[in-house]
This record gives structure tokens, C-alpha cells and sequence, in this order.
């Protein structure tokens, strides 16, 4: 299989377990939990996902452990997207080739179905039969990396941006705090749900952060540039929207083929980090498709 199948076989499963996991409709209350289903089953690309069953396969754990965290972790991501696309945050109004959930359910639904994803989150790590130590740390980094210290810092640090530009650092702490934190996140809970069954060689913990670093910001900076110069059909999302909420951007403080040389160095490092372990290739191979993707 190349990378593009593994992709889409990864994204599959992460599919199917997603519409399994989610709540099952109160009547009386209908109109969020379809608020929550438009959004989450959606499709998107499910690269968290794959990062956390990539990670948890090199460390010989199990599909279904990982694919519990994974499915956690990617309800805070699309919570993340629904209150970013806000017309209080970005104004966008297409999400993932559909129009964004504010405009089908109303800002109130949106911003409630967003809370929503967020709390069943941790709801789902909480209830499910992984271990207790398994869990704890879960927790711990999935509310570290998507709270104050993570996202959330970073997506102020972005709504900042907009009146004052940041500098290069800021614009590099920007990133790796709203995207960055959850890649992150992603790939320590592939270890984390390894341990439910395996041990994880230690040395790991700290190279696969220094791996979701690199790639973290990479991604962003991709995403960056393809604001500017992407094809909002493959996309799924409008192209110009960081310019028309003058945002500081990778592309706004460098040109796009200086930006894209950061992202490739970044991508390098990345790879770098974890080269030495076995089975690494997978995660290796991700990281130069992520650098050349076009979605
Ligand atoms: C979009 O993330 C937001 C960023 C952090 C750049 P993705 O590009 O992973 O979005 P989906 O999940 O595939 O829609
Ligand atoms: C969003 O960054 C990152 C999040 C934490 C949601 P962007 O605002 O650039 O993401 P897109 O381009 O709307 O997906
Ligand atoms: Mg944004
Ligand atoms: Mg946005
Ligand atoms: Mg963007």
C-alpha cells in the first residue's frame, strides 16, 4: 500500500469509529445532536488519527485502544473548527466542502454544538475500559494541549495577530500552540493507548513530541500558503480568508517559497526524531505526503 491508501484505509476506520461512538439523539433535544453529527462525520482528513494508530501500531499496542483516544481527540479538533469558522472568530461559511455549522444550526446551535464535542470528549476517555493510569495521562494531555496552555492560547494568540502583527517567534509560538498542540497530543496518545497492552520504550516519549513539533508546524504553515494559493474545490474550504481578516501568517511575514523551505526543514527534523525506531517508516512517509498535500 503507498501512503495515500494507508491514509484512507486509517481515515476509514476513524470514520466508521466516530459515527459508533457518538451520542445517541435525545428527541427532545434533537437539533444538537445533528449539530454534532454534521460536523464530526463529515469526513475531513483524519491525519490525527492516523497519528495516533501509527504510533501505537510502531509500539506493537492495539487498533481499537488507539482508535478510542483518536476519535476523543479528533471531537476536540472539529469542535475546534466549528468555533474558528464563527463569524466572531474567521467569518468562514464552507467547512469541508459543506457550509460551516453556524450556518445550517445558527451560531447558538454551533457554539453549543462545539462545547458539546469538547465535554463528550472527555466523557468518552472517562467511561471507556482503558486502564485507569491510561486514562489519567490522557486526560492530562488532552486538556493541557486543547486548553489555555495549547489551542486556546494559540487561537488568542492568532485573534491577536489580527490588530498588531506578531513577530516571527510569535508567529512560530502561534502555531505551534493552535496546531501544533494537538498533533502533539495526537501522536502521545498512540503511545499512551500502546501502553494499555505493551510497553513503550521510553526514549520515545520525548522523540515523538520533537516529531509532532516539527510536523505540527509544518502543517500550519502548509495551510498557510494553501490560504493563498490552494483550490478552494479540493480544499473543501474558502482560499483568502487569512487575508481578508488580516491575519499574521507564514505568508504574510515571508514569501510563500521562503515559507515553504521552513516547512520542509521542519519537516526534516521531524523525521529525523524518530528514523531510529522501527516501524517508523509509515510516520516517516506521512510527514513528506503532509508536506505536498493540496487538502
Ligand atoms: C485544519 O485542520 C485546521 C488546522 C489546524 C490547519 P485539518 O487540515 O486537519 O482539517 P480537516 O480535519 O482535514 O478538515
Ligand atoms: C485554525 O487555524 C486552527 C485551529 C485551532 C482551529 P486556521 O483558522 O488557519 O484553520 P482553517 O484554515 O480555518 O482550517
Ligand atoms: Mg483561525
Ligand atoms: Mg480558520
Ligand atoms: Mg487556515
Amino acid at each position: 500500500m503507498n501512503i495515500k491508501e494507508v491514509i484512507k484505509e486509517n481515515a476509514t476506520l476513524a470514520d466508521n469509529y466516530i459515527s459508533k461512538a457518538l451520542p445517541a439523539a435525545d428527541e427532545d433535544f434533537k437539533i444538537i445532536f445533528d449539530a454534532v453529527r454534521y460536523s464530526a462525520e463529515s469526513g475531513g482528513k483524519r491525519i490525527r488519527p492516523m497519528l495516533t494508530l501509527e504510533f501505537c501500531r510502531m509500539c506493537g499496542g492495539a487498533d481499537e485502544d488507539a482508535l478510542l483516544l483518536a476519535t476523543a481527540l479528533e471531537l476536540i479538533h472539529t469542535y475546534s473548527l466549528i468555533h474558528d469558522d464563527l463569524p466572531c472568530m474567521d467569518n468562514d461559511d464552507l467547512r469541508r466542502g459543506k457550509p460551516t455549522n453556524h450556518k445550517v444550526f445558527g451560531e447558538d446551535v454551533a457554539t453549543l454544538a462545539g462545547d458539546a464535542l469538547l465535554t463528550y470528549a472527555f466523557e468518552l476517555i472517562a467511561s471507556s475500559n482503558l486502564s485507569d493510569s491510561v486514562k489519567i495521562k490522557a486526560i492530562k494531555a488532552l486538556s493541557y494541549n486543547a486548553g489555555i496552555h495549547g489551542m486556546i492560547g494559540g487561537q488568542v494568540m492568532d485573534m491577536l495577530g489580527e490588530k498588531t502583527p506578531l513577530t516571527p517567534d510569535g508567529l512560530y509560538k502561534m502555531n505551534r500552540l493552535k496546531t501544533g498542540c494537538l498533533i502533539k497530543c495526537a501522536c502521545l496518545f498512540g503511545l499512551y493507548a500502546a501502553e494499555n497492552t505493551t510497553s513503550v520504550k521510553e526514549s520515545l516519549y520525548a522523540d515523538a513530541e520533537k516529531y509532532a513539533d516539527g510536523i505540527g508546524v509544518s502543517f500550519q504553515i502548509t495551510d498557510d500558503i494553501l490560504d493563498v494559493c490552494g483550490d478552494e474545490k479540493l480544499l473543501g474550504k474558502p482560499i483568502g480568508s487569512d487575508s481578508e481578516n488580516g491575519k499574521t501568517t507564514f505568508t504574510t511575514i515571508h514569501t510563500v517559497d521562503e515559507a515553504r523551505e521552513i516547512a520542509k526543514k521542519l519537516t526534516s527534523d521531524a523525521k529525523s526524531a524518530i528514523s531510529g525506531y522501527d516501524k517508523s517508516e509509515r510516520l516517516i512517509e506521512l510527514a513528506d505526503f503532509l508536506l505536498s498535500r493540496q487538502s
